[in-house]
Order: C-alpha cells, then sequence, then structure tokens
C-alpha cells in the first residue's frame, strides 16, 4: 500500500504545515498544555447531532485515530466518558503516579476494579485513555510481532514516527536506574543496546512519554495534529449503547448511531450522516469495547439475554480471550537516597520474560496506600530468622516508612513480566451501567509455561538484585528470602497465601501476581473483527484499541496502540480516498 496520494492532496498540504508549526512553535517538544478549542463539555453538546465518523473513546488509540480521520474530509466526533489530562497535576506530573492511581473517588481518572482472581486494577477514564494514568514506559513491538500480525511494516513505521514525534522522549538516566541496568548486563540479560525504541533482545534503555522537566505527554496531545475544523471531542460523555437498524435488502444490521449520556445524566444522541462510507469506531479499550459490544447487543445470545438485552448478533467470542500479562515484583529498600523514576530500563530475555524496574516512589500503588501500615510487620525481626537487621539501619528503615508518607518511597522494585501470556479468560456483564467495570477473569498462571516464565524471570530478578553492580541500592543484611517474605506478607492482591517460610520460586508467582495493566483481549482480529478491524457480522462499526491483541506487543503496548490508532486511521481514509476516486471514474 502506498500512502504517497496524501501528500498531493490539500489534506496532505495542511498536514505539513501542521508538522512545520509545532516544529516550529516547540522545539524540544515539551510545549505548554495545547488549548484545544474543539474540547468541550458534552453537557454543551445539542441532543441530536450527526457526524461522519463517531469515535467511541478518546483514548490511546482513539486519539490519534480521530485526528488522523479529521483530514479526510470527514467530520469526526469523539465521545470520552472522563475529563481532560491537562488540569490535574496527579496526571502531568511524573510525582504522582501513585497518587492518581489512590484516587478511587467516582470520577478517578483510574477507575478500579478487582478482577475475580483477585488481582487489584487499574481502568483508565480520561481523555488520553491509559496514556494518561500509566507508568509512561514508549517501547516499540517486535519485528517479529509486525509481521505475525501481517500489518504494513512501511506504513507501521510511519506511524510510530508520527506518535513519537509528539509524545516519546529519551528519559533522564540516573543512578538507581544505572545501577540496575548494569546489574542487568553483569546477570547476561546482553547485548547492551543503548537508547532505543526497537525490540531486541539484551538490555536497553527506553522511550517514556514524560518529558525531561517530568510533565506526561499522552495520546490527548496525538490532536494536536487534527484538523479543528473537522474534529469535536465530548468530554464526559459516557457511550450507552451503539445503535443498529436493518436495511431492507441487505442482511446484516448496520451500526447508525450511539446513545451517550453528559455529566447532568442527560441523555443525547449521535447519528452517522447517511453515506456508506461513515462508520462508528470503538476504542474503549480492552474492557470497555467487548462490554459496550455486549450492551449494544453484539455478544453470547444467552448471556446477553440474562441481562435483557435485545440480541443483535449472536457472537460467543465477544468478551473472550481475555488476557493480563502477571506482574511479580521484589520491593528492594534502599540506605541510599533514590531518584524519582518509573519504568526506563528493559532486560529482553530470551526466555521471553521482560525485567524492568521503577524507584522512588511506589510503582506497585497498593504498596504505598499500605506498606505503612504494616512496615512494623517487616521490621519484627523474629519473623524473619535469617534477617538481622543492626540497630543504625533500622532507623533508616523507619525513614524509608515516613518516605512512603512523603510518596517519594526510599526504595525501588525490580519486576518481571511473561511475554503473552497464554492463559486466557473471559469478560462479563455485571450489570447495565457502562461505567461499571464487568466481571473479568483473567486466570493468571493457569497454563504451565507462563509459569515456567515467570520462574526464569524472578531467578534473573534475584541475581540482579544480588549483582555487584546494584549492591549499593539495597540492604547489605537483607537477603534475598526477606525480601520475597516482605512480598508475602503485604497486601499487593487479594488472593490466598501461602506459609512464608521456604516458599518456592512457583508459588511465589502464584501468590503474589500483580497486573503490570497490559491487559487486552475481547475483540480479538480474526474471532470479533478482521484483519481491517471490522466487526463481523455487522456493517459499518470496527474496533481499534487493545481488545483486538492476541499478545501483548513490545514489552509495554502503549507505543503500539497510538501506532494502531494512526495505522488504522491512515488505512481507512485510503479506503474512502480510493472508493471516492473509483465513483469519479463511473
Ligand atoms: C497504571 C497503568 C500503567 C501502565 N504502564 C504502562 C507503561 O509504562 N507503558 C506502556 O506501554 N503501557 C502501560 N500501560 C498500558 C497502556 O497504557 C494500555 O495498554 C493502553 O493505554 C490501552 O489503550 P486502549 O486504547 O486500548 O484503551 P484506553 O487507553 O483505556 O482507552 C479507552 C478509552 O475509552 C473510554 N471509554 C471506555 N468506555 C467508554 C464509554 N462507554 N463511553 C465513552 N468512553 C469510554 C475510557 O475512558 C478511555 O479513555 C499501563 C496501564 C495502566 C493502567
Ligand atoms: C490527586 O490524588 C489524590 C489521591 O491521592 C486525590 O485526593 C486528589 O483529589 C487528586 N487531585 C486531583 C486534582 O484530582
Ligand atoms: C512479632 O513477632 C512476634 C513473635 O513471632 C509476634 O508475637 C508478634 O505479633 C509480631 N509483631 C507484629 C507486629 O507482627
Ligand atoms: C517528608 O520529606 C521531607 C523532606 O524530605 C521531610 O522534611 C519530612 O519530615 C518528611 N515527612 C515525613 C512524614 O516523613
Amino acid at each position: 500500500m502506498d500512502f504517497r496520494w496524501w501528500r498531493r492532496s490539500f489534506f496532505g498540504a495542511f498536514l505539513s504545515w501542521v508538522f512545520f508549526f509545532l516544529r516550529f512553535s516547540c522545539s524540544d517538544k515539551a510545549c505548554a498544555a495545547p488549548e484545544y478549542t474543539f474540547v468541550k463539555e458534552a453537557t454543551s453538546a445539542p441532543p441530536v447531532i450527526f457526524y461522519d465518523y463517531i469515535i467511541i473513546g478518546g483514548g490511546t488509540a482513539g486519539c490519534p485515530l480521530a485526528a488522523t480521520l479529521s483530514h479526510g474530509g470527514a467530520t469526526v466526533l469523539v465521545l470520552e466518558r472522563g475529563g481532560s489530562p491537562y488540569t490535574n497535576p496527579n496526571i502531568t506530573n511524573i510525582g504522582n503516579f501513585a497518587s492518581v492511581l489512590l484516587d478511587r473517588s467516582p470520577t478517578s481518572p483510574a477507575q478500579p476494579f478487582t478482577s475475580e482472581d483477585g488481582v487489584y486494577n487499574a481502568r483508565a477514564r480520561i481523555l488520553g485513555g491509559g496514556s494518561a494514568v500509566n507508568a509512561g514506559f514508549y517501547t516499540r513491538a517486535s519485528t517479529h510481532y509486525i509481521k505475525k500480525v501481517g500489518w504494513n511494516q512501511k506504513m507501521v513505521k510511519q506511524a510510530y514516527e508520527w506518535v513519537e514525534q509528539v509524545v516519546a522522549f529519551q528519559p533522564p538516566l540516573m543512578e538507581w536506574e544505572s545501577a540496575f541496568r548494569d546489574g542487568l548486563l553483569e546477570v547476561g540479560v546482553l547485548p547492551n543496546n543503548g537508547f532505543t525504541y526497537d525490540h531486541l533482545y539484551g538490555t536497553k534503555i527506553g522511550g517514556t512519554i514524560f518529558d525531561k522537566e517530568g510533565h506526561r505527554h499522552t495520546a490527548a496531545d496525538l490532536l494536536q495534529y487534527a484538523n479543528p475544523r473537522k474534529i469535536t471531542v465530548y468530554l464526559h460523555a459516557i457511550v450507552h449503547k451503539i445503535l443498529f437498524r436493518h436495511i431492507p435488502g441487505t442482511a446484516r444490521p448496520q451500526a447508525y448511531g450511539v446513545i451517550y449520556k453528559d455529566a447532568y445524566g442527560v441523555r443525547h444522541l449521535a447519528y452517522l450522516k447517511r453515506n456508506s462510507k461513515n462508520e462508528i469506531i470503538l476504542t474503549a479499550g480492552a474492557i470497555g469495547s467487548p462490554q459496550l459490544l455486549m450492551l449494544s447487543g453484539i455478544g453470547p445470545g444467552y448471556h446477553l439475554r440474562t441481562h435483557g438485552i435485545q440480541v443483535v448478533v449472536n457472537q460467543p467470542l465477544v468478551g473472550q480471550g481475555m488476557a493480563d500479562n502477571p506482574m511479580n515484583v521484589l520491593l528492594i529498600p534502599s540506605p541510599l537516597p533514590v531518584e524519582v523514576s518509573l519504568v526506563q530500563v528493559v532486560g529482553i530475555t530470551k526466555f521471553n520474560t521482560f525485567i524492568e524496574g521503577a524507584s522512588g516512589l511506589s510503582f506497585v500503588y497498593p504498596l504505598a496506600r499500605r506498606l505503612a501500615k504494616r512496615f512494623r510487620l517487616f521490621l519484627n525481626q523474629s519473623d524473619y530468622e535469617p534477617f538481622k537487621v543492626p540497630p543504625e539501619d533500622m532507623a533508616r528503615a523507619v525513614d524509608t516508612v515516613n518516605a512512603v508518607v512523603n510518596r517519594t518511597l526510599r526504595a525501588g522494585i525490580i519486576l518481571e513480566k511473561i511475554t503473552g501470556p497464554a492463559s486466557t479468560g473471559h469478560l462479563e456483564l455485571r450489570n447495565l451501567n457502562p461505567d461499571d467495570t464487568p466481571f473479568v477473569t483473567f486466570n493468571y498462571f493457569k497454563e504451565p509455561e507462563d509459569l515456567r516464565k515467570c520462574i526464569e524471570g524472578m531467578r534473573t530478578v534475584i541475581s540482579v538484585v544480588n549483582s555487584k553492580a546494584f549492591s549499593k541500592f539495597r540492604y547489605k543484611n537483607m537477603p534475598i528470602e526477606a525480601l520475597i517474605n516482605l512480598m508475602l506478607t503485604l497486601p499487593i492482591n487479594n488472593r490466598p497465601r501461602h506459609a512464608t517460610a521456604a516458599i518456592s520460586l512457583e508459588q511465589f508467582c502464584i501468590d503474589t501476581v500483580m497486573s503490570i495493566w497490559h491487559y487486552h483481549g475481547g475483540c480479538q482480529v480474526g474471532r470479533v473483527v478482521d484483519k481491517e478491524y471490522r466487526v463481523l457480522g455487522v456493517d459499518s462499526l470496527r474496533v481499534v484499541d487493545g481488545s483486538t491483541f492476541y499478545r501483548t506487543p513490545g514489552t509495554n503496548p502503549q507505543a503500539t496502540v497510538m501506532m494502531l490508532g494512526r495505522y488504522v486511521g491512515k488505512r481507512i481514509l485510503q479506503e474512502r480516498y480510493l472508493s471516492r476516486r473509483s465513483k469519479h471514474k463511473n
């Protein structure tokens, strides 16, 4: 496929101008928060509106998709259930990563939920989606992944670059992250690949969406690319239902509008303008997209009927294939102060486990909340026979507790995440409220290969903690057993715990599993959508987000989710343009 056509077009010229303007006005990308005239509160929306594209969810994929589609001559509407990321310091400042996850208010940008597996988790509710609340690590999918999915490699590369021009930065590597990186190299996670966005075996510094000042840039920043005359974004606009109709003479139901509610609970309607090329695109994320399909009548028939939902298409695969990569962690209290870092370095091992580290604040947010309370256990020497802390270290350990209260934790974490995973589960409606998280089951470690990867990953984590390079950031008299026992005493999930004495790494993986928030599936390609992301069995509806994945791309997914929004947007424009041209010919 060749996209040179758009360069010749008016919109291409416009885009180049936007590029030029962006470069000119934000020389190091760290420009002030953009002021979008087209982003409004849904309370200001008319009761009935008509657009060419209706995008449900202004998230990590939704924003780049909308910005791209606004250059096709068509009008674009984005409906996002959350607010703006530009006004909340919990979001814009790297030091507040834990705060946003600790915000449990009904309007929190990170809506908490617990999966049926008993693992704490979070779901974005804000313009920018997950990219507005996440740990910011930015890294591309492997060439192997891109080939396997069947994407056009050249277009993928261009789409990544388009994203990176606005939101990706090289992190300033400081002492803790350097020691962690050197530890990975020392234990043989080689070669040293330096700084790169590419997915390569060995140890690398990846990108981040935090700039040098520690300010977050999100997928919402990609709306800078949008044609402001063609796009409207409504905030606090929660979509309740996609509407379908039967066109006489066609067999398939066609999506033609949506019902959404504003912050006052007032109902509005948005319809597609009459044109067979117009579409509704669901970008509500791996939980929101299958949930909204079900609420709109596309899903397992028996399940929908239990909830009194009229079945449009009996599609038993909606909500299937839900997967969440298990994360297992060691928390390592540090005798030295540490910098605030979220993920910057990753070890990509040959056995398909990724090793990442973070320091200075609680990446593992339930720890921040509860560590202070439980720390007494940690200090109880009799609980940890081999772990004897001399009084002077004890005083420093108490400082660590105080630091937790201060949100800057004098400790680091080293985590391992397995690829895939092979284990999958499913999603079921809890009720008819789209803002409530449905029941989600991920079945962590159901497949033995996942457990094997975790054990190997934990072995590597332990080797890094024990490495010479890392030694200054751990207490010498705190052996690995004490760190393991510490994890077992912390309420990091809501699962049964086994005896702390001499626990196997296998049991450790199972008992202390957490989410790294890379959950995906529910509307997978080939099962719920086709290769162009069109929903099977209906017309004028696509799903474009993490729910379409079988496995997480790269070590962390957000780069590829943003890329996907851009990529599919370009393909849709191409389709629209080609059909327009062929109409002219006829
Ligand atoms: C705490 C956390 C840390 C993470 N750390 C990293 C990291 O460091 N690096 C990385 O690469 N990835 C990370 N991730 C994962 C990454 O952010 C997600 O995989 C990605 O953002 C998912 O994108 P998405 O477009 O599929 O969904 P989302 O970005 O979640 O977008 C879905 C959007 O749809 C909206 N929505 C849902 N339902 C409705 C509805 N009914 N009506 C209107 N709007 C609706 C939501 O509010 C949301 O804005 C992290 C995720 C979290 C939560
Ligand atoms: C930031 O997070 C804290 C919870 O840690 C919450 O109390 C506060 O209201 C949040 N601030 C904003 C502006 O949302
Ligand atoms: C410390 O250990 C002793 C002996 O095992 C136990 O009785 C006590 O409850 C522990 N204290 C705390 C705070 O857990
Ligand atoms: C928080 O940190 C500041 C400065 O580092 C320190 O002065 C203060 O005592 C700390 N507060 C707590 C509760 O530890």
